[in-house]
Formats: structure tokens, C-alpha cells, sequence
């Protein structure tokens, strides 16, 4: 029987073995703070590939030193990091798997305490290791410092970082990258209203707003070359009034097909607190879809999608080209081996050491 969870995905020169992806997923496993990959990621990866996924893809990695959410998050602003990058992506490759990168400049949410480990929250101080946070406007997050905002220099690095980070990327050998451009985080603090309060080309307008994270596209494609897919993470909608609508994303999906993304990974949320977000089983899936509609481009769908069936219904269904799971393949990392046994699905990868179990 043939499932879509199990039908392969070309993007360009890339052909993924399934539709369960890995989304990204900070780890806060830098303990030196030097953006350098551990052991932890290693491993962490390696199991994900072994599990059976089709693509794993890299937690959200500072272009910049103060593009990082905490101090423990990965970087990719220098070779070293790119170096302790490679047996990761080698390690992922040897299990089947394709792997990508999110790359991510946290913005007016950077520095700040990690999830776990130093027992604090909100922003680091200086004494804590804490830096400036910069932003289109000097507008604070809740509970979060007040940002400078960036000046007509600053956004010229932002887009060279990001397309130097794209370039070593490449050189480590990953097969996609995604432009982190969701959750609050720089380009999404661009891209929405509540961040966004410029006057100059970079604020007022859909385009206008729209236009650094297509510079990023522009400049990360011409980097990296036409063979690798280029991904953007999107929130669908920042759940609130005044903030990024679903229409709005949809005509900004638009764009970036225009300037030859391959597929949109659509969640939502993210750049303001409190928003009435409706969570819940696939809660996201009909962003993905209406974004999908208007832009014309494949979407990956996330969030709470945790049951093979869910999963093979939102793709046979063709509400989305892909699946990412998150937290379900935190919980157990082998999901897909157990939903190719749960639907009956023959020919789907198992690693050979593992057949007698499958069988
Ligand atoms: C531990 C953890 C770390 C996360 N880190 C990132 C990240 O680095 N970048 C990102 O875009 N989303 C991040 N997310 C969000 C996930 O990619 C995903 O969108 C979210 O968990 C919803 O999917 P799920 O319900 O399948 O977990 C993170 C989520 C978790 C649970």
C-alpha cells in the first residue's frame, strides 16, 4: 500500500526519502557559549536520522554572535563552528536522512536566559553575559529589554551574515537551509506590523516590510548556488488584530516563490504575549494550507501533529506537502518506523540492525 508520508520529495537536486521532517529545535547544548556543536548535537541528530525521519533540520543557529537567542545556542558566523558542524551532517547522511540547517538571528529576542539551566528568565544582564539587542524599531518584546534599532549598516550585515552562514552551511555539506523568519525573531519582527513601526523603505508596506527577509533570500540563493532547496519558516499569523495576517503571509509566500524559496515551513505565533492561540491538534495545519493556496509553493505543516494517521491524513488530504514533528520525536525518536508498522506500510526505511524487530 502506499502512503504519502512514505512518497519521496524532490526540491531542485534534493530527493528527501519520506515527508517526516525534523523541525528545528533549540537544543541549549553550547556550554562552552562559542557556538560549537557537542556531542550532545551529535547524538541527538544521529538518533533522529537512525529513527527513520526523511529530513532533519538543525536548531536555530545565530548568524550572529548577538543573533543568538542564549548563549548556549549553535553559530555559524566562523569556520571552526562550520568544522564542528560536518560530522553531524556526515552522520545524518550515513543513516539516509538529508539534513538542513535553520538559520536564525533572534533580534529583539535574543539574549536571553535558554529554556533550562541557569534557573533565570527574560534577558540576561550584563554581568550574566547579556549584549544588546537590536530590531526594525526600539519597540521592547514583553518582559524583554528594549532593542536598538537597526540603521541602514546594520541591515547590510544582517543580510551578509546571513548569506556567509548559507555559504558555510553549504561547505559542511547540508542539503537545505531554512531562514528562519518566524516566532518573533528578527525577520519577523520586519515582516509584522507590532515590531515594525519604520519609515523608511523598510516599514509601511506589505513590500516594505517584506523586503529585508527577501534581500536574505536573494543573497543566501546567491550564495549557496541553484542546487539547494531554500527553505523559509513563517508564523502564518500573529493570532492578534493589528499584527501579520494570514492574507498578508499568503501574499508574502507569493514573493518569495518569485524569488525561488522551494517550500514554506508554517507555524505561527510568537512576536507578542499574551495572543489567544487556539492550540491543539494540528492547530496550525490550516495556515499551512491557506499559505499553501496563495503562494503556490509546498508547505510543511507543524505543530501538535503527534499520530500516524493524523500525519497521513493532512498529506493525502494534500493540506500540506510535509509533515515536521517536533515534540513527538522528542518523546521517541523512532515515530517513523512505528507509523510505517501502524499503517501497514511495507518498504519503508528500517535501519538493517533493527529488521528482526520490524518484521
Ligand atoms: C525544545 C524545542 C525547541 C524549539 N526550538 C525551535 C527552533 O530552534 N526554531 C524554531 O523555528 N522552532 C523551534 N521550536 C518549535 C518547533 O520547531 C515546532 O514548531 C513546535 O514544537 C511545534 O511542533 P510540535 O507540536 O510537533 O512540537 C522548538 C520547540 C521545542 C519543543
Amino acid at each position: 500500500m502506499t502512503h504519502a508520508l512514505f512518497d519521496p520529495l524532490t526540491l531542485r537536486d534534493l530527493e528527501v526519502r519520506n515527508r517526516i521532517w525534523v523541525p528545528p529545535m533549540c537544543q541549549y547544548s553550547v556550554h562552552e557559549r562559542d557556538g560549537r556543536a557537542t556531542d550532545w548535537h551529535l547524538m541527538h541528530y544521529g538518533a533522529l536520522a537512525r529513527g527513520g525521519a526523511g529530513a532533519v533540520i538543525v536548531e536555530a543557529t545565530g548568524v550572529v554572535p548577538e543573533g543568538r537567542i542564549a548563549p548556549q545556542d549553535l553559530g555559524l558566523w566562523n569556520d571552526e563552528q562550520r568544522e564542528a558542524l560536518t560530522p553531524i551532517v556526515e552522520l545524518v547522511h550515513s543513516q539516509g536522512a538529508a539534513i538542513g540547517i535553520q538559520l536564525a538571528h533572534a533580534g529583539r529576542k535574543a539574549s536571553t536566559h535558554p529554556e533550562w539551566g541557569t534557573g533565570g528568565e527574560g534577558s540576561l544582564s550584563a554581568q550574566e553575559g547579556g549584549w544588546e539587542t537590536v530590531a526594525p524599531s526600539a519597540i521592547a518584546f514583553p518582559g524583554l529589554e528594549t532593542p536598538r534599532a537597526l540603521d541602514a549598516q546594520g541591515i547590510e550585515e544582517v543580510v551578509t551574515a546571513f548569506a556567509d552562514a548559507a555559504g558555510r552551511a553549504a561547505e559542511a555539506g547540508f542539503d537545505l537551509v531554512e531562514i528562519h523568519a518566524a516566532h518573533g525573531y528578527l525577520l519577523h519582527e520586519f515582516l509584522s506590523p507590532l515590531s515594525n513601526r519604520r519609515e523608511d523603505e523598510h516599514g509601511g508596506s506589505l513590500e516594505n516590510r517584506s523586503r529585508l527577509l527577501l534581500r536574505v533570500v536573494d543573497a543566501v540563493r546567491a550564495r549557496v548556488g541553484e542546487a539547494m532547496p531554500v527553505l523559509v519558516r513563517l508564523s502564518g499569523t500573529d493570532w492578534v488584530e493589528d499584527g501579520l495576517s494570514v492574507e498578508e503571509v499568503g501574499a508574502v509566500g507569493a514573493l518569495l516563490k518569485e524569488h525561488g524559496v522551494d517550500l514554506l515551513d508554517i507555524s505561527s505565533g510568537g512576536n507578542i504575549t499574551p495572543a489567544p492561540i487556539p492550540v491543539g491538534p494540528g492547530y496550525q495545519v490550516p495556515l499551512a494550507t491557506a499559505v499553501r493556496a496563495a503562494s503556490g509553493l509546498p508547505t510543511a505543516a507543524v505543530g501538535m501533529i503527534s499520530e500516524p494517521f493524523q500525519a497521513e491524513q493532512i498529506l493525502a488530504t494534500e493540506l500540506a506537502d510535509v509533515v515536521l514533528i517536533g515534540r513527538e520525536l522528542l518523546r521517541d525518536p523512532n515515530f517513523p518506523l512505528h507509523a510505517a508498522r501502524a499503517l501497514r506500510h511495507d518498504g519503508a526505511y528500517i535501519p538493517p540492525q533493527y529488521a528482526r524487530a520490524h518484521r
